[in-house]
């Protein structure tokens, strides 16, 4: 049945786990973004350290892309890295940094073939010259793809983003090439990283956490919030079919009336 509705189905291998649930396949979001909590958590409770969360979860991750990637979702965008993680035990920021680095290394391949195009959200500027090289190694080796875009949000926070985005639009005011005026929406979303894609429709949190964490601030202003206590490592693609059914339920308004 999936593969009726999808035919165009590059991970042909299996169906996704759907819990039973029957999503509609001409109302999936074309945007969600995930914020990847829960790793530690989901670590300590096993009795082992954080970081052994955090290699799980990327298992989670390639899971989820895979998923998404069968039902027709068009951008995901998961948050892997904030600007504010840069609080915690430096063993922890260098281990996610590396994992990341590995990620990329042993993913490229599968991402190729199943036509995900890879990109990324946030300051990238600022990490290690190693990572800096092979994020834009990456970037270029799937940019031709046509299937999902995976974003992955690393050093990235909703408000650097802003402030960058202001930054921007400054300069251009300061050379000449924009106006107070002409500053809108359109504009300010111009200068944002997500620039060119649309607004996440569903955004998803697991491990029970209910807030924003400094994701996505603008982006987010008529996104569906979907929560659950389910740590990320143990976060499946039935959870995410769950979450897209429920998203499915909801009337979204705009701030206009009911239909
Ligand atoms: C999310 O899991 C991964 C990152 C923030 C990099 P956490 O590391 O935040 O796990 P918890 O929230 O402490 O359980
Ligand atoms: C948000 O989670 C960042 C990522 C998942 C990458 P955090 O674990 O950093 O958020 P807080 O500190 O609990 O709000
Ligand atoms: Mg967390």
């Amino acid at each position: 049945m999936w593969q009726r509705w999808f035919n165009k189905n590059n991970y042909a291998q299996s169906e996704p786990d759907t819990a039973g649930l029957v999503i509609d396949p001409v109302k999936i979001p074309a945007h969600v973004a995930i914020i990847m909590d829960g790793n530690g958590r989901w670590a300590k409770a096993k009795g082992m350290p954080r970081v052994f969360g955090h290699r799980a979860g990327v298992e989670t991750l390639r899971e989820i892309v895979k998923t998404a990637s069968q039902i027709g979702v068009k951008v995901l965008t998961a948050y892997a890295f904030s600007t504010e993680n840069w609080k915690r035990p430096a063993d922890e920021v260098a281990f996610l940094m590396n994992l990341l680095a590995e990620y990329l290394d042993s993913e490229i391949e599968e991402l190729n073939q199943n036509q995900v195009k890879l990109r990324f959200i946030g300051d990238t500027e600022q990490l290690a010259p190693a990572l800096k090289a092979k994020i834009a190694e990456t970037t270029r080796l799937t940019a031709q793809n046509s299937g999902l875009i995976l974003n992955l949000a690393v050093n990235y926070g909703g408000r650097a983003e802003l402030v960058r985005a202001f930054r921007l639009m400054a300069d251009k005011i300061s050379n000449g090439a924009l106006t107070a005026a002409e500053i809108t929406e359109d504009v300010v979303n111009a200068h944002l990283y997500t620039a060119d894609l649309p607004d996440p429709d569903l955004l998803i949190r697991p491990s029970g956490d209910l807030r924003l964490s400094n994701y996505l601030l603008w982006q987010v202003a008529y996104t569906e919030f979907w929560f659950t206590n389910v740590n990320w490592p143990d976060f499946k693609p039935h959870h995410f079919i769950e979450a897209i059914y429920e998203y499915q339920q909801r009337e979204r308004r705009f701030g206009g009336l009911k239909k």
